[in-house]
């Protein structure tokens, strides 16, 4: 269907939740990859909300973008088990190495860096994700070379 009646089928199905927002919004993302600007008003008319209420959500939590991933994602692991063998290390060189923060995407469009909390992997951490690729015992060096192979 058009993009309108998929965004409102998608409005209809959650219309009769306790707090339609937030799945409403999750299932956009999983439709577009991200929040469109166009479905903002759309939405908010649907919920009887204002088009700065739902923008004030959508910028508030972390897993809506608003703009498009790039065409590889890179994910660390933000969680207890990783952080306890030097997460937090890890994230601050690879962040500086590739020149981006958290939800940053590079100028080409090629990476996005984004945390993630846990990938299972807990048992050889610190984790790490590149698109479908799992990553165990990362390293500044190994992140940087597997985010330096991707096009
Ligand atoms: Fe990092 Fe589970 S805590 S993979």
């Amino acid at each position: 269907g058009e993009p309108l009646e998929r965004l409102q089928a998608i409005i209809t199905r959650h219309l009769g939740d306790e707090g339609p927002l937030l799945p409403i919004l999750h299932d956009v993302q999983a439709e577009w990859g991200m929040i469109p600007e166009a479905a903002q008003p759309v939405i908010a008319e649907a919920l009887g909300m204002s088009r700065a209420e739902i923008h004030g959500v959508v910028s508030f939590y972390h897993d809506f973008r608003q703009e498009p991933a790039g065409r590889h994602v890179l994910r660390l692991c933000r969680a207890e088990a990783c952080q306890s063998v030097g997460a937090d290390a890890l994230a601050e060189q690879v962040r500086a190495a590739l020149g981006l923060d958290w939800h940053e995407t590079t100028p080409d469009g090629r990476l996005t860096l984004e945390p993630v909390f846990c990938l299972g992997l807990c048992a050889c951490g610190p984790s790490a994700q590149l698109d479908d690729r799992l990553v165990g015992r990362a390293t500044t060096e190994k992140l940087v070379a597997l985010a330096g192979g991707v096009r």
